[in-house]
């Protein structure tokens, strides 16, 4: 089956001057299971195309569809694929609520859930990111970046979703964490048999990660790199 597939995806920006096509007319597919780069230089349009996947930004034109079900344009995602697809934003600094405690950022879409037993939940949660329990008393500012990049990923990995989608998610991590928190992404994939969809500038992230990708440039897709043309890097 067909995780995604994205079919003359566009995103144009009005402002004073007149509209700015962000997203021009990209295509592309990935399989289920499949882990696939979007790989580009900044402003080239990566974050606006994986926005519109996550139902963020419901201003486009095209066609999305998510295992085979069509999201619309201008309609919020609804019922079951709400749950199935889950982003983790590149700066986990401003995407964890500064003033709730880990225990209440974690806890909070479990409750909206109905799940029962909501702190052995959240527990479960951190140990599954490499975190001890004691990270559940503690505010965003009293982590490391590398330990709030975890919860970012435990945040979008508690309703069990079948696509995620990653945003630049090493970015803001020095060079050692880095390499941490992509082994941990790989070893999550592999135990929950997610697709996942990585944005990146970084080459080698995107070449250590992914089976295959696209190359962006100024909003379209210019390259489609098999899995031995990232080797090759
Ligand atoms: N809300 C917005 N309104 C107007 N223009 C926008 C908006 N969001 C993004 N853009 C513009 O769209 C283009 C693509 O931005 P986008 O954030 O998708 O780039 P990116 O590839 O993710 O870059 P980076 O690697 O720096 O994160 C940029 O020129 C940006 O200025
Ligand atoms: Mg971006």
């Amino acid at each position: 089956m067909s995780a995604l597939s994205v079919d003359n995806l566009s995103i144009v920006f009005n402002g004073k001057d007149g509209g700015f096509t962000a997203v021009d007319a990209i295509s592309f597919d990935v399989a289920e299971g499949e882990t696939f780069g979007l790989l580009g230089p900044s402003g080239c349009g990566k974050t606006t195309a994986l926005r519109a996947v996550a139902g963020l930004n419901l201003d486009w034109s095209g066609s999305i569809n998510v295992f085979d079900t069509p999201l619309r344009p201008n309609r919020k995602i609804i019922g079951p694929l709400r749950r199935d697809i889950q982003m983790v934003f590149q700066d986990p600094y401003s995407s964890l609520h500064p003033r709730h405690r880990i225990r209440r950022i974690l806890g909070e879409p479990l409750t909206v859930a109905k799940i029962e037993d909501v702190e052995a939940a959240v527990l479960a949660a951190l140990d599954r990111v490499g975190l001890k329990a004691d990270i559940a008393g503690r505010y965003p500012h009293q982590l490391s970046g590398g330990q709030r990049q975890r919860v970012a990923i435990a945040r979008a990995l508690l309703l069990k979703p079948r696509l995620l989608l990653l945003d630049e998610p090493t970015s803001a991590l020095d060079v050692s964490v880095q390499a941490e928190i992509l082994n941990l992404l790989n070893d999550l994939k592999r135990d929950c048999g997610m697709t996942l969809v990585l944005v990146s500038h970084d080459r080698g992230v995107v070449a250590h990660m992914c089976d295959r990708a696209v190359e962006m440039s100024k909003g379209t897709i210019r390259h489609a790199l098999a899995r031995s043309d990232l080797e090759i890097y």
